[in-house]
């Protein structure tokens, strides 16, 4: 066991894991030397990237709180990342107590970190599973204990699908997952993009993680919303969507498209 409970198994350090260069780069303590360097190496290659990945997670909570506002009272956060407070239940538990989460992510270590901080919680699970098998998280038991698929759902694909390669179909992937819930549901995505510098060195880091990095255009982003009516303002970069205080200097560098859709009634 680490000292967080942790099974040692678990951790693989011989390569970079995205969700530990994550928390790496929001300043947190759940990652190991491998992850620290690729983190380095992303900053060198792309200056902007810490406050990229902060502005990504901004845009999260304003965009959870915002569904839930609209009434919205179940989320399914697939890609979840490690814990990073507050967490996407505490977001939505701060503007209605009633909402529940199914959090998912394909990273062992992710669910470890999370079942450690969420037992107890009663309204949340957390489950082992992968994005590119959509039919087995919406058929997953303890998805289904969570989230009723005849009610209005929140999906939060933040910061996830550019894992995913062309050959994978993301477009595929998240229509699958649209088409199982229902009209009245929130699609909030964030995506990865070189449309504002040349990120091919960043992308370079990646390849020797376990996932690598798919940076797509406006146009291919804005394809991930098929089926979903985008609300204002749209596609934009992740600082601009209903900011609640100033972009930080260096927002028109940031590489993250960000997004709520909603599936029509
Ligand atoms: C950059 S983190 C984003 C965390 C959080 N969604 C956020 O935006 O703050 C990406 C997460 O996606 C997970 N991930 C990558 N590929 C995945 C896949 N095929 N299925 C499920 N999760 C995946 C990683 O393990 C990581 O935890």
């Amino acid at each position: 066991m680490s000292e967080d409970g942790v099974r040692a198994e678990l951790i693989d350090t011989s390569r970079p894991h995205p969700a530990r260069i994550y928390d790496y780069l929001l300043g947190g303590k759940d990652n190991y030397e491998v992850d620290q360097r690729a983190g380095d190496a992303l900053v060198a290659a792309a200056p902007e990237a810490r406050i990229g990945v902060r502005a990504n997670r901004d845009f999260l909570r304003r965009a959870v709180r915002h569904v839930v506002r609209a009434g919205v009272r179940q989320i399914l956060d697939i890609g979840t990342g490690l814990p990073t407070s507050p967490n996407v239940h505490e977001t939505a538990a701060e503007v209605a107590p009633d909402v529940r989460v199914a959090y998912v992510d394909n990273d062992p270590i992710v669910k470890a970190h999370a079942d450690a901080l969420l037992s107890g919680t009663g309204v949340t699970s957390v489950v082992l599973g992968d994005i590119r098998d959509p039919r087995g998280i919406v058929d997953h038991p303890d998805i289904r204990r969570v989230i009723d698929f005849d009610e209005p759902v929140a999906l939060l694909l933040v910061a996830v699908l550019h894992f995913l390669t062309d050959a994978e179909k993301p477009a595929g992937i998240v229509a699958a997952l649209r088409d199982a819930l229902p009209p009245g549901s929130h699609l909030i995505l964030s995506h990865a993009t070189g449309d504002f510098a040349d990120r091919t060195d960043a992308q370079a880091v990646y390849s020797k993680a376990t996932a690598t990095l798919n940076l797509r255009t406006r146009p291919e982003v804005e394809a991930l919303f098929t089926g979903f009516d985008l609300l204002p303002p749209g596609l934009t970069q992740v600082p601009f969507w209903h900011p609640d205080t100033p972009p930080p200097p260096g927002s028109a560098q940031i590489g993250f498209y960000g997004a709520v859709g909603r599936k029509p009634v």
